[in-house]
């Protein structure tokens, strides 16, 4: 049996992504969380005649904790979109006032009763959220590095499709495969185009277009957040990218070898692998390559940062630089209001 509980499940990813959850043969039971709408979405999509159990918890009022116990209870996984998403002008940063004080309380809500569950965090900023987790985690001495996960997998996604834009006979979801690592914002976002299995269509590409593709990479958020004009940033994309990370992982769960997904993780000692890529770049925090097994990430596959081409040691030593500060304010943020 295996449960899912997704917080945050009536929003804008939150529904579509607990639509793929519904439909998922790895998934047996969805418990949806949202301080609003979560019985209604989960009565519309129980009316799927999937075998997926699905439940809808609300909290009564403020104080209410019963609530998220509930959705929480027995659970396997828990995956997070909830808070604020960005508007035009704004960073994923500017986000943080408001996203920090709702993934604590919700980290601490998992600590207290589910603290085995493996944890994938998409709200933003995922640099400072993740850290978030962590350290609450760590105050409760429930901290399994093995299982907290910042999702990234849309980056990836973005990187293999506009990639595809420059050679009509890429066709197919699985036809491109670029790892995409750093963090999640802007200059964090670091795809790695020259050990892609399309590395030679990048390699032929013009010097500015090299340019083009890279930024488009790396603010491709900010194409969405523009065209939706106020309304809100990504939603069905990364409902696609988060179920893509979430059924690899279960499937990694269930026993399938050699999965590998890029992800965002704290660079444990506990982890082979991660030891090395921490002394190597001076991050606690990195998303990279990590090979996912029935206990979370099995290693960490740090090979890639010694086949980065100069552009892209260059993309990645800013990248570093700014990522440490989101790591701080996200770690700060815990210990100072505990
Ligand atoms: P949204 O506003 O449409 O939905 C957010 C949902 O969270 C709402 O239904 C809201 O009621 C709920 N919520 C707020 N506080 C809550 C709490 N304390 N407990 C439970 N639920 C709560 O926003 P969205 O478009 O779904 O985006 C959600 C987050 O995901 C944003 O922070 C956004 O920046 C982030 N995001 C991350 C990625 C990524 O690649 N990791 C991609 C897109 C968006
Ligand atoms: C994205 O990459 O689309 C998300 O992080 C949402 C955003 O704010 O851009």
């Amino acid at each position: 049996m295996t449960k899912v509980t997704v917080l945050g499940a009536a929003g804008g990813i939150g529904q579509p992504l607990s639509l793929l959850l519904k439909l998922s043969p790895y998934v047996d039971e969805l418990s949806l969380y949202d301080i609003r709408l979560a019985h209604g979405v989960a009565t519309d999509l129980s009316h799927i005649n999937s075998s997926v159990k699905v439940s809808g918890f609300e909290p009564k009022d403020k104080n209410d904790q019963q609530a998220i116990k509930q959705a929480l209870a027995g659970t396997d996984v828990v995956i997070i979109p909830a808070g604020v998403p960005r508007k035009p002008g704004m960073t994923r940063d500017d986000l943080f006032n408001i996203n920090a004080g709702i993934i604590k309380s919700l980290a601490s809500a998992i600590a207290e009763t589910a603290p085995n569950a493996f944890v994938l965090v998409i709200s933003n900023p995922v640099n400072s959220t993740v850290p978030i987790v962590a350290e609450t985690f760590k105050s409760y001495g429930v901290f399994n590095p093995k299982r907290l996960f910042g999702v990234t997998t849309l980056d990836i996604v973005r990187a293999n499709t506009f990639l595809k834009e420059y050679d009509s006979s890429l066709q197919g979801v699985e036809s491109v495969k670029v790892d995409v690592i750093g963090g999640h914002s802007g200059e964090t976002i670091v795809p790695v185009f020259s050990t892609s299995n399309a590395r030679d269509i990048f390699a032929k590409l013009s010097t500015d277009q090299k340019k083009q593709l890279v930024h488009r990479v790396q603010f491709g958020g900010d194409e969405v957040v523009k065209a939706k004009n106020g309304a809100g940033s990504a939603t069905l994309s990364m409902a696609y990218s988060g179920y893509t990370f979430a059924e690899a992982l279960l499937r990694a769960v269930k026993g399938e070898r050699g999965v590998v997904e890029d992800s965002f993780v704290y660079l444990d000692a506990s982890i082979p692998g991660a030891s090395e890529v921490r002394s190597k770049t001076g991050v606690d925090y990195l998303s990279l390559p990590v090979e996912l097994g029935p206990q979370g990430a099995v290693s960490v596959q740090g090979g890639i940062l010694t086949q980065l081409d100069t552009e892209e040691q260059r993309l990645f030593a800013i990248a570093v630089n700014t990522l440490k500060k989101n790591i701080v304010k996200g770690v700060a943020f815990v210990n100072k209001v505990k």
